[in-house]
């Protein structure tokens, strides 16, 4: 299998990426591929001393989103997006590094950070799957779903589908809540189905969710990683992840077939 890329991505901070991104590279590491996670650092922005590059027994890099590039001013709207859109220079680096890192073969999770330009059309068209956290609150489902909808446009404007799915993070009594207010909102984003032909469930992946005192474990530098539980757990979404970003090519694959 060639080298497998998972952009685990969002616009507002606080999403749960970094926790996504680290809960999913552990998992596939169990998995026994050579997996790396990569931390995507933007330039102005305060880096955090982060419990878990120090704790997570998976290698962990980081790597410097490029300064957009600078353009006339007088260029249209339309084509400064596209030239911004067709940046492909993170995934560029990201490739040689991640092929010096584990091969030609293994996995790369990427933490994107919020910058709108980290999930241009360029870095989209090279990945095997994007995760979009949504953690309990309205405004957060709210973001998710519009980060959603972001996404799955550019891949329809450019004919290039990528299993988009939304990551959700809630504790089990939250989940039949944030799931019908998840539905939807991506229901009244999308009324023509053309983001989503299927039900919003079919693109939903629940994240393991971390107790307060595993988080707190976490923060204090802990190895939360041995337990059992945990391991399992990450696993567990690893294979959810694939098992949906599949089902997903096979949903926009029947949706054409209706045409
Ligand atoms: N899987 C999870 N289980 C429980 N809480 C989580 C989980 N993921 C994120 N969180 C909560 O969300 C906060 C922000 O997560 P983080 O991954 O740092 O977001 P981001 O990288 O998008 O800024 C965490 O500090 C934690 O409180
Ligand atoms: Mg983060």
């Amino acid at each position: 299998m060639a080298m497998q890329t998972y952009l685990v991505a969002g616009f507002n901070g606080g999403a749960g990426r970094s926790l996504t991104a680290a809960l999913l590279a552990y998992g596939l590491h169990l998995q026994d591929r050579p997996t790396i996670l990569v931390r995507q650092t933007c330039s102005g922005l305060l880096s955090t001393i982060d419990p878990l590059e120090t704790t997570l027994p998976v290698p962990c890099c980081e790597l410097t989103l490029p300064a957009p590039y600078a353009l006339p001013s007088d260029l249209t709207a339309g084509l400064t997006t596209m030239i911004h859109g067709a940046d492909a220079r993170f995934m560029t680096a990201l490739q040689q590094m991640a092929v010096a890192e584990v091969g030609n073969e293994g996995n790369v999770v990427v933490d994107l950070c919020c910058n709108e330009r980290a999930l241009n059309a360029a870095t989209m068209r090279d990945a095997s799957m994007i995760l979009l956290p949504a953690r309990a609150s309205v405004f957060e489902v709210d973001w998710a779903v519009r980060s959603f909808a972001r996404a799955r446009d550019i891949q329809r404007y450019r004919d290039a589908a990528v299993p988009t799915l939304l990551a959700t993070i809630v504790p089990d009594s939250g989940r039949t809540r944030q799931m019908h207010m998840l539905g939807r909102m991506l229901r009244d984003s999308d009324p023509d189905r053309e983001l989503l032909p299927g039900e919003p469930s079919e693109v939903v992946v629940e994240v393991p969710f971390l107790d307060e005192a595993t988080l707190t474990a976490l923060l204090d530098e802990r190895p939360i990683w041995q337990d059992p539980l945990l391991s399992a757990q990450c696993r567990a979404f690893a294979t959810a992840a694939a098992v949906r970003a599949d089902a997903f090519m096979t949903m926009l694959a029947e949706d054409d077939g209706d045409l």
